[in-house]
C-alpha cells in the first residue's frame, strides 16, 4: 500500500468583517527589522490599529467600533504605461501604498511633484527592474520586448513593515477580494493603520494620520 501523503497546508488570508486578518498556515511572520515572529497555525492579526499587541489582535476592533468596509470610489484603479526606449514601466495609483521606496530609491525615473512621474528613461534599465521589484503594493511592474514581468517567486511571508502596512508575499491566497487593475496575487499590501479607503488594501492613509506601531 502507498504510504499515505502528509497534506501541504497552504497559508491563507481572510480579512474578517470589521475585525483582525485570520492568518492560516503561515510560518514566516517577520517584523520591520528582519525579526521572526513565532505564528501558529491560525493567528489574528490586527487591522484596526489599536491592538495594545501588534501584530496581533486584542479584540480592541470591537471596543471602537472598526468598520472594514472598502468606500473608496475606485477612480485611482486604472493602470498608465510609461513607455521607454528599453522599458515600459506600468503603474497604478490605486494601488499603491505610499511607501516611498520608488521615490527614495531612483528619484531620477520615479520623480516627486514632476508631471508625468515616471521617466522610463530616466535610469538604466537594470535599476529600473531592482527598484519596481522592491514595490511592495504592487503598482509597478514592467515589460521588456512586450513581456511583462509582475510576480515573483518567493516564499509565503508577511512582513510587518515599520508603521505602515502587512507586506505579503509568496502568493498568500487572500480569500473574497477583488483586486485593482494590473495587481499582483503574489505580492501586496495589506492596511494595518485601520484608516485606508482601499481596505484590506493600503492607500497610504497611515502616513497621513502617523500610524506609530515602536514594536514592530
Ligand atoms: S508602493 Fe510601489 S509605487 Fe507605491 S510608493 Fe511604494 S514602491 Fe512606489
Ligand atoms: S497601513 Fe497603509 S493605509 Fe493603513
Amino acid at each position: 500500500m502507498e504510504p499515505t501523503k502528509a497534506k501541504v497546508q497552504v497559508p491563507q488570508i481572510e480579512a474578517s468583517q470589521n475585525g483582525p486578518y485570520l492568518v492560516q498556515n503561515l510560518e514566516n511572520l517577520k517584523n520591520s527589522k528582519g525579526e521572526q515572529i513565532q505564528t501558529k497555525p491560525m493567528v489574528a492579526l490586527c487591522r484596526c490599529g489599536g491592538s495594545a499587541n501588534k501584530p496581533f489582535c486584542d479584540g480592541t476592533h470591537a471596543k471602537i467600533g472598526f468598520s472594514g468596509e472598502k468606500i473608496t470610489d475606485g477612480a485611482n484603479d486604472k493602470r498608465d504605461n510609461y513607455v521607454g526606449k528599453k522599458i515600459t514601466i506600468h503603474d497604478n495609483r490605486g494601488i499603491c501604498a505610499h511607501q516611498g521606496l520608488c521615490t527614495n530609491g531612483l528619484p531620477t525615473v520615479f520623480r516627486m511633484k514632476t508631471e508625468p512621474w515616471i521617466d522610463p528613461d530616466g535610469a538604466e534599465t537594470q535599476a529600473i527592474v531592482d527598484t519596481v521589484r522592491q514595490c511592495p503594493s504592487g503598482a509597478l511592474s514592467y515589460s521588456i520586448d512586450g513581456v511583462e514581468h509582475r510576480d515573483q517567486d518567493r516564499e509565503p511571508m508577511i512582513v510587518v513593515s515599520k508603521d505602515g502596512p502587512y507586506h505579503v508575499t509568496g502568493a498568500i491566497e487572500l480569500r473574497d477580494q477583488s483586486r485593482g487593475e494590473g495587481a499582483s496575487s503574489e505580492h501586496y499590501t495589506l492596511c494595518r493603520c485601520g484608516g485606508s479607503k482601499n481596505k484590506p488594501f493600503c492607500d497610504g492613509t497611515h502616513w497621513g494620520i502617523k500610524f506609530k506601531d515602536d514594536k514592530n
